[in-house]
């Protein structure tokens, strides 16, 4: 994706942004060998950006979706040793890092990257990506708790979830089972998992289905693809939409 010099140039550890825009207004920065005093100016991938004769290192950025299997640590790393979602990365040259997390127990799609812009982007409140759980939870779900859960319920830290999507896809009366599918734009701790256990029915199995607009679709537990470069700009117009 293109981004402003500076940007880059920060990215890259350079310097701030700021003394980055002063470096460019001083003549001390060539893109493609040629002076660029233009602090508007664009550059991509492709683009050899120089700041005082020397060539600045620019990492590739990349972007997995990852199946994550229940089992896996959502962090770069473990200090009990545990398998961490980045020991399916370490045949790359860029580190990644997850984008938010899944518990231990939790499966499903999870995000990695070594763009921290766009990372920061989503786990801020304000971009309230969806997100979509199916759980199996003890005992048979009801109407009325349906209903609480998309309206709200009251968690462990007192504070309130904010309005959800809930329904039922199945019910087992045998072994007093249901599944329910859950869709959030919140990301607190063990949210999913507090909010049923709020209407009296504690979580035995969680996987997360979706992620905004992306699935799990095509990948087994354990599988990742890479974000189309389309997908990677939608994710950063998120901001600009209602999701
Ligand atoms: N909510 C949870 O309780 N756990 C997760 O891993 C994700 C959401």
């Amino acid at each position: 994706m293109a981004e402003r010099i500076q940007k880059v140039m920060a990215n890259a550890g350079v310097a701030s942004r700021r003394a980055s825009e002063k470096m460019i207004l001083e003549g001390r920065v060539k893109v493609n060998g040629k002076v660029t005093k233009e602090l508007g100016v664009k550059v991509d991938g492709n683009d050899i950006i120089e700041v005082d004769g020397h060539l600045i290192e620019r990492e590739n950025k990349v972007y997995y979706l990852l199946y994550k299997p229940r089992g896996v640590i959502s962090a770069a790393k473990d200090d009990k040793g545990r398998k961490v979602v980045t020991d399916y990365f370490t045949q790359f040259n860029e580190r990644v890092y997850p984008v938010g997390r899944l518990d231990y127990d939790t499966s499903g799609l999870l995000l990695l990257t070594n763009d921290g812009e766009l990372a920061n982007k989503l786990m801020h409140p304000r971009y309230k990506v969806n997100k979509t759980y199916v759980a199996k939870v003890k005992g048979i779900v009801q109407n009325d708790e349906l209903k609480q859960l998309r309206q709200g319920v009251r968690l462990k830290d007192g504070r309130k979830s904010a309005r959800a999507k809930a329904k039922i896809l199945s019910f087992d009366k045998k072994n007093d089972t249901s599944i329910v599918s859950l869709t959030i734009h919140e990301g607190r701790n063990h949210q999913v998992k507090n909010m049923l256990q709020a209407v009296g029915h504690p979580v035995k199995k969680l996987k997360r289905e979706t992620y905004g607009f992306l699935t799990l679709d095509g990948l087994t537990s354990g599988q990742y693809r890479e974000l189309t470069r389309d997908e990677v700009k939608a994710l950063y117009d998120l901001d600009n939409k209602r999701r």
